[in-house]
């Protein structure tokens, strides 16, 4: 049997430089929110990210995205309107004690980032029945984050900030937008160049919610089958590995 150098030499494997570029972008990817540009994306920029999108998998092949260029003021404000309402909704609904906390968090960037884009969803592209969609039928709006989460990676790549805005009253999204009924929004991105990314994510530095430990995430063959490091050598491996992020996080 051939080892795993071998494997990893063969025509379609990616090289070293290359796989670590790829976990480069996972790990300086950011939630952005505050630190936009006014600085014109080029079409060439935003294309080749809206190219990554559409080529994200999708159930059955569906394909069920647009994207939603906004560029307009007025639109913006439309939806950063949306946004205020739910905002102001949102922070009654925590504890007293983290109310102030809430409301002190910067959650959008929608009027200063340049551009802003919205990643729909349309039940209905390929008909009534799609394959892997058959028994599971919220596949398609999967499918949309998973080009959401394509074209992320890619911005970062290309040095743009991306921030998902999901507070939004959707009635006033949909409004403003002028979405059909039966198309659902699934992301409303703030879309721009940034004078810095954050190493952390901003919940965690302001104390909201820290990353959990990933070995207590994992379970074996069954629900909640935990084992310990003692006893597993994937978990004594991935704590080992604690620290795999941090050797890519470039900037603060
Ligand atoms: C589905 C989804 C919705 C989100 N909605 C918002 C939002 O409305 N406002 C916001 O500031 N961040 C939003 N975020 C960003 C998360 O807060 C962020 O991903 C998380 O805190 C981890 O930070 P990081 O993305 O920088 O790693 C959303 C992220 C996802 C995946």
């Amino acid at each position: 049997m051939e080892n795993v150098a071998e494997l990893l030499n063969q025509d379609f494997c990616f090289s070293d430089d290359e796989r670590e570029a790829l976990y480069k972008t996972i790990f300086n990817r950011r939630d952005v929110r505050g630190q936009f540009k006014p600085d014109t994306i080029p079409d060439d920029v935003l294309s080749r990210i809206l190219h990554a999108a559409h080529h994200a998998p999708s159930v059955g092949f569906m394909q069920p995205w647009n994207f939603i260029v906004i560029r307009s003021d007025e639109t913006k404000q439309k939806v950063h309107n949306g946004f205020k309402e739910a905002n102001a909704e949102a922070a009654e609904m925590f504890e007293a004690e983290r109310q102030d906390t809430y409301r002190a968090l910067k959650l959008e960037g929608i009027i200063e980032s340049p551009i802003n884009i919205c990643i729909t969803c349309d039940r209905a592209r390929s008909g009534p029945n799609v394959i892997g969609r058959t028994h599971l039928k919220t596949m398609d709006l999967y499918s949309s984050v998973c080009a959401v989460q394509n074209l992320w990676l890619a911005a970062r790549a290309e040095g743009l900030g991306v921030g998902w805005v999901s507070i939004i009253k959707q009635q006033a999204l949909k409004e403003a937008l002028n979405i059909p009924a039966d198309i659902v929004p699934i992301a409303y991105l703030c879309v721009g160049y940034v004078s810095h990314f954050h190493k952390k994510p901003e919940l965690e530095t302001a104390g909201w919610r820290k990353r959990l430990p990933l070995e207590d995430l994992i379970y074996f063959d069954q629900w909640n089958e935990k084992r310990n490091a003692e006893e597993e050598s994937l978990i004594r491996q991935v704590e080992t590995d604690l620290d795999f992020a941090e050797q890519f996080i470039q900037y603060d």
